[in-house]
């Protein structure tokens, strides 16, 4: 997930510890500087009026959502009956497939039923899931990976029992040919769109490298993040997949417009409200506002107003939920993951006008697997690095100027619709009561 420059990272360690000789001096410049750590992690991201803009793009989503939110709870009060899930209420959010509700796709077998099929013909490799990414990206004339990324990048768990990480992060070390992937690879559709987000960073890295070390990063860290996912939401739609021929998947899965929007929405829409309330909180805790002796109440207030979920058990001020959150625990912005989803669509959207063949097709059946127009563009975006500001990139580059929800609507409109029509069919409630809040 996260991408780390490390050069850049050792230049700005050597800035801080040549400038300030103490703790007590460097907490003093910081502070004089900024407000708290979430002022600065918000200039950061050069995205101006990161609050507001926040808020307003939820604003034009959270309708979306909240149709997708009644539909899932639909199905779980038919599954799991109304002692365990109330049909006004928010959802208890171990039912809905992972950890933290983040993403939903591990209960899609419980939204679409009779619509998976297992079809699996051969077991992929790990080496053939980078090798499709790879493929891809140079498809579009955009960059091979170098020896030394294959020689010394880990892509499985040791086989020797040593415990390691194994969150994907993409690494630039800064020196010569050398980037490298982390990451204990699933052999699955989710495990190759990792693949794809990883070798997105790695793209993005080459592209810059020709840039002094101060700008060899993202024009914003959410346009970082952003990049493999559109890749990856292009090559991995079944036609795309079709003319890769890529036949390495255990699972196939339905290709009606509407199934195959559902399963990004899973991913996509139900993750927003979720990536908002990670540093909503986290901002609230850097300023103060909210005090330790309330940190788990306000997180699982939080979740229960934006998300519409509940805990699964009653928590106390004794238990710390958000710590088991690999970026709350690492101390790694979050909001970036928020905005990179918008920009994700927009991306797409800009990316596939300029493909002839592609620019008439939905969004969500556009394919750039072998555009080279697509990647020239996406080749010059990138070598910018973070030489420019990003608002000046953002309306250079991108044909809405800013940050919009405008193509990530347009992409699940016709979910949206069925969705609407599916509630209203079935009685499903839209919304939730609040019982924390
Ligand atoms: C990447 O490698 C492939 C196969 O080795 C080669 O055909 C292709 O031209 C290379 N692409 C680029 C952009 O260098
Ligand atoms: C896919 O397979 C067909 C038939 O074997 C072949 O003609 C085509 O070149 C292949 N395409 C790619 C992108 O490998
Ligand atoms: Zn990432």
């Amino acid at each position: 997930m996260k991408k780390v420059n490390f050069l850049s990272s050792v230049l700005l360690l050597m800035q801080f510890t040549m400038t300030h000789f103490s703790d007590a001096h460097l907490q003093a410049t910081f502070v004089d500087r900024y407000k708290d750590v979430g002022e600065l992690w918000r200039t950061q991201m050069e995205i101006e009026d990161v609050t507001t803009t926040a808020e307003r793009l939820w604003k034009e989503t959270s309708d979306l959502y909240r149709q997708l939110h009644a539909f899932v709870r639909h199905r779980l009060l038919l599954r799991y009956g109304p002692s365990i899930v109330q049909d006004k209420g928010p959802v208890p959010v171990h039912l809905l497939g992972g950890l933290w509700g983040e993403t939903w796709s591990g209960i899609l077998d419980i939204l679409q039923p009779s619509e998976i099929t297992s079809s699996q013909t051969n077991v992929p490799t790990v080496n053939e899931f980078y090798k499709t990414a790879e493929r891809f990206f140079s498809s579009m004339d955009l960059f091979n990976m170098t020896s030394t990324f294959w020689r010394k990048s880990m892509l499985t768990a040791p086989s020797d029992g040593r415990l390691v990480d194994c969150h994907g992060s993409a690494y630039d070390i800064g020196k010569e040919d050398d980037y490298r992937i982390r990451m204990c690879t699933q052999l699955n559709m989710e495990g190759l769109h990792r693949v794809f987000h990883e070798m997105g960073h790695v793209q993005y890295y080459m592209a810059y490298r020709f840039q002094p070390v101060i700008f060899r990063s993202g024009a914003t860290s959410a346009l970082h993040e952003a990049l493999g996912e559109t890749m990856a939401e292009s090559a991995l739609s079944p036609d795309c997949m079709r003319r890769q021929n890529i036949s390495l998947i255990p699972e196939s899965v339905s290709e009606d417009d509407i199934s195959l929007l559902l399963r990004h929405a899973l991913k996509k829409i139900a993750f927003l409200p979720w990536a908002l309330v990670v540093d909503k909180w986290r901002y609230d805790v850097f300023s103060g506002a909210i005090s330790p002796g309330e940190m788990n109440t306000r997180w699982w207030k939080l979740r229960e107003k934006f998300q519409g979920v509940k805990p699964p058990v009653l928590r106390t001020e004794k238990d710390f939920d958000p710590g088991s959150k690999y970026h709350i625990a690492n101390n790694i912005p979050y909001l970036r993951y928020y905005f990179s989803t918008f920009l994700q669509y927009q991306l797409l959207e800009d990316l596939c006008s300029e493909v002839p063949s592609e620019a008439n097709k939905a969004l969500h059946r556009c394919c750039l697997f072998g555009s080279t127009q697509a990647g020239h563009k996406l080749k010059t975006l990138m070598s910018l690095g973070s030489s420019l500001p990003w608002p000046r990139v953002a309306s250079q580059f991108f044909r809405h100027g800013k940050l919009t929800a405008a193509p990530l609507l347009a992409y699940f409109r016709p979910l949206k619709e069925w969705l609407i029509e599916e509630n209203r069919k079935t009685g499903a409630t839209v919304g939730w009561f609040l019982s924390l809040n």
